[in-house]
């Protein structure tokens, strides 16, 4: 992306159209590679990482293409069973081949996935159930090599309800042997998306939304036909910037039960929010209350929205405490927040925030994609011009973020 320019302190006014869930299209993606034919996915948004993603599925063999925010996948009778390094070092998510190739052809090579800017994100749960299902697994030059001539259905418990974990290995045990069950899984409305997706392939599965998720293997799956949820953090992102703006916004189309504990934590603040149906209307006098929370598995308040929030708790009436239990670094942004006048002090990972009357613009570095966000509200909230530069990442999870801002009065351009 750049650089972008953003003139803070307009009021945003207006309507905002929310794109298709990110963390859902990614999975869809994946799973569309077990079953050969035409999979159609509706409402994928037009972001960096579908375009990773892309990039993966056509390395594997698969004819893609995208126009109009839909996605036909032709998965042929055959298709390739590496995840190569160029790949997987840009967007980690494209592990989530590992358990539809496997499932598919009894075997997968993926590359592990390196460091990230949020924390470590080992692979130990998917490799540790893969295994469970019966997968040879080893490591070697940088890569998993999984293999199995069939894999057999088994009680898995997670030590953690990983969300990429849960996804992996509800895949491979749709092709399965016998009957699965996984416990301690992930509760995230893109669980139920994948789960959605594959029944419609021809899978057998329930539990989604529950902590213990029921599998019973079928022979082959058909390919299908979804559109996708919206996606409830980039919905989030912009009710906080309608919030820290004074703003009064709509947004549609949204899931308001997906949303719920961002909900509850902006009518504690003093925001007044109003919901119906698919679309929800907030209203702000730019003044809040500071309010103390965690990030938490879903429904706990999500990882996604941690920095964003704390960007608006910046210039929030007193102090809020906060703490990231999910991932092991994801206070990037604090620095960068600093250097626009917030007066935030991180110990271990919770960090406290004493508000200020107002945040003052600054030139600031992205670090990783929810930084990034955090840092565009802060610019949309300060007095002055606050110049970001980002080396590709609110690309990654934002379809045209800019334009959406521009259209509800931010000042904001790519420079
Ligand atoms: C997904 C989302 C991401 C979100 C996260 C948590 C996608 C593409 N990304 O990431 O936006 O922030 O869920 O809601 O859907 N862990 C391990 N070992 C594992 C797997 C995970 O230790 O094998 C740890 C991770 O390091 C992290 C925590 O578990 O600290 C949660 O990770 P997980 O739920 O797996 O997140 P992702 O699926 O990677």
């Amino acid at each position: 992306m750049g650089k972008i320019r953003i003139e803070g302190g307009r009021q945003l006014e207006g309507h905002i159209s929310i794109s298709g869930a990110k963390n859902a299209v990614l999975k869809l993606m994946a799973a569309a590679l077990m079953a050969p034919g035409e999979s159609v996915i509706h409402n994928v948004p037009k972001i960096q990482d579908v375009y990773t993603m892309i990039e993966l599925l056509r390395t594997l063999g698969v004819g893609v293409s995208f126009t109009d925010h839909t996605l036909r996948l032709s998965v042929g009778e055959e298709v390739g069973e590496e995840a190569p390094h160029e790949v997987v070092r840009k967007m980690r998510a494209s592990i989530q081949v590992m358990g539809p190739l496997l499932a598919r052809l009894g075997r997968a090579r993926v590359s592990l996935p390196g460091g990230c800017a949020i924390g470590e994100r080992p692979i130990d749960f998917h490799i540790k159930g893969l295994a469970q299902l019966g997968a040879k697994i080893k490591e070697e030059h940088g890569y998993i090599y999984a293999e199995a001539s069939s894999l057999i259905g088994a009680d898995i418990q997670l030590d953690y309800p990983s969300v990429g974990a849960t996804e992996n290995l509800m895949m491979a045990a749709t092709l399965a042997k016998g009957t699965t069950q996984i416990r301690n899984v992930a509760r995230e409305p893109e669980i139920i998306e994948v789960q959605n997706f594959l029944n419609q392939m021809g899978a057998r599965i329930r539990g989604a939304g529950t902590d213990v998720i029921r599998i019973e293997g079928v022979d082959g799956l058909s390919p299908a036909e979804h559109t996708v949820i919206p996606d409830r953090i980039e919905a989030g992102t912009y009710l906080i910037a309608a919030a820290m703006t004074g703003g009064r916004v709509t947004l549609e189309p949204i899931i308001p039960q997906h949303m719920a504990s961002l909900i509850a934590k902006l009518r504690e603040i003093g925001i007044k929010i109003a919901i119906d149906g698919n679309r929800i209307c907030l209203q702000s006098t730019g003044r809040y209350r500071a309010v103390n929370f965690q990030s938490l598995p879903y429904p706990g308040f999500p990882t996604d929205l941690l920095p964003q929030t704390m960007a608006m708790m910046a210039v929030a009436d007193g102090i809020s405490v906060m703490k990231e239990t999910v991932y092991s670094n994801r206070y990037k942004h604090v620095s960068e927040l600093r250097r626009m006048g917030a007066n935030i002090l991180v110990a271990d990972r919770t960090a406290v925030v004493q508000g200020v009357e107002h945040l003052t613009s600054a030139e600031v570095v992205v670090s990783d994609l929810r930084a990034g966000a955090a840092l565009v509200l802060a610019g949309l909230a300060a007095q002055g011009v606050t110049i970001i530069e980002d080396d590709g990442h609110l690309d990654r999870g934002y379809d045209s973020l800019i334009a959406k801002m521009r259209a509800v009065g931010a000042d904001m351009s790519l420079l």
